[in-house]
């Protein structure tokens, strides 16, 4: 089979799932990572050959898609502030609003970045949060923790594939008492989406991604955040900040949570102008 036969066999057979722009981004991110060619290469050599095992892996690659999997679980990596990551099925896929409350943490820590902060990110993940802060502020300290050691193996590959030092810690945030070390910041994404908003979601989500890193019971939708708030309340230096991304419908409610441990807070929306982003600053007694 060539290249533009291929092409054609699998705009057919996902004409009835995805938008045509995105079965060609598909397409050009499965072309790059089995078939070793780049978009202008399938524009300028359509009547290549596939060799048997190129084309299994991209018929495999496909019906994939067909049952909706993530691209990036296909594929295996995805890329987060500029950086590449390994992702599996134990970790969610980094999100692009996730890079926005990154952004915001560095621009906060302008003026301190040749200081040798602490930084703890609880929730890591794929550690793209802790990863992208250490390798943009080389002087600082960052540990991250996650209750998942499938999650850890993943974030420490990463850490190791991005040349940085992160010291991963596995607990539950939920029965922690008291945090390790004091620390200038505090970030977390953690779980908050409720069964009830399961309904506006798509099935790539629903169906691949690990429930316990998204999910939070509809009648205590912030357990996390209540918890983190004070342990960080305790854990923060003097003048330290603490930073989450929000369920975008409960902005007012999580923030008020900050306000009643003491916390000087502000919400920031996301580039859909939601409320996404919240900061609080620990007061100085
Ligand atoms: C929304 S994901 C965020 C992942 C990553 N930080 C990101 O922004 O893409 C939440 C993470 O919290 C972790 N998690 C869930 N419950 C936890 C708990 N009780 N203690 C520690 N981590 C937990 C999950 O394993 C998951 O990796």
């Amino acid at each position: 089979m060539t290249v533009s036969e291929l092409k054609k066999q699998f705009f057919d057979t996902l004409r009835n799932i995805y938008p045509k722009e995105e079965a060609g981004s598909f397409f050009t991110i499965l072309a790059e990572e089995f078939l070793d060619m780049s978009r202008l290469e399938i524009a300028l050599y359509p009547e290549k050959v596939l060799t048997p095992g190129q084309l299994q892996q991209f018929t495999d690659a496909q019906e994939r898609l067909q049952q909706h999997e993530p691209v990036q679980y296909i594929t295996g990596r995805t890329h987060f502030f500029g950086l590449e990551f390994g992702v599996n099925k134990n970790v969610l896929i980094p999100r692009p609003e996730t890079e926005e409350l990154v952004e915001w943490i560095l621009n906060d820590l302008q003026e301190q970045k040749n200081k040798e902060l602490e930084i703890l990110d609880l929730g890591t993940g794929s550690g793209c949060i802790a990863i992208s802060l250490a390798k943009n502020l080389p002087h600082t300290k960052v540990s991250a923790m996650d209750i998942s050691s499938e999650a850890l193996k993943v974030a420490r590959e990463n850490a190791l594939k991005n040349e940085v030092q992160v010291d991963f810690l596995e607990q539950d945030i939920l029965k922690t008492e008291r945090l390790p070390k004091r620390y200038d910041v505090i970030v977390s994404n953690p779980p908050y989406v409720r069964e009830l908003e399961k309904k506006e979601m798509q099935k790539n989500v629903l169906d691949f991604e690990p429930a316990s890193a998204l999910y939070v019971k509809d009648a205590d939708p912030l357990l996390f955040y209540e918890k983190i708030t004070a342990l960080a309340a305790g854990a923060l230096k003097p003048s330290g900040a603490l930073y989450f991304e929000i369920n975008q419908y409960l902005g007012k409610e999580t923030e008020a949570l900050l306000r009643k441990k003491d916390f000087l807070s502000s919400l920031k929306k996301d580039i859909f102008g939601v409320n996404r982003m919240l900061k609080g600053i620990k007061h100085e007694n």
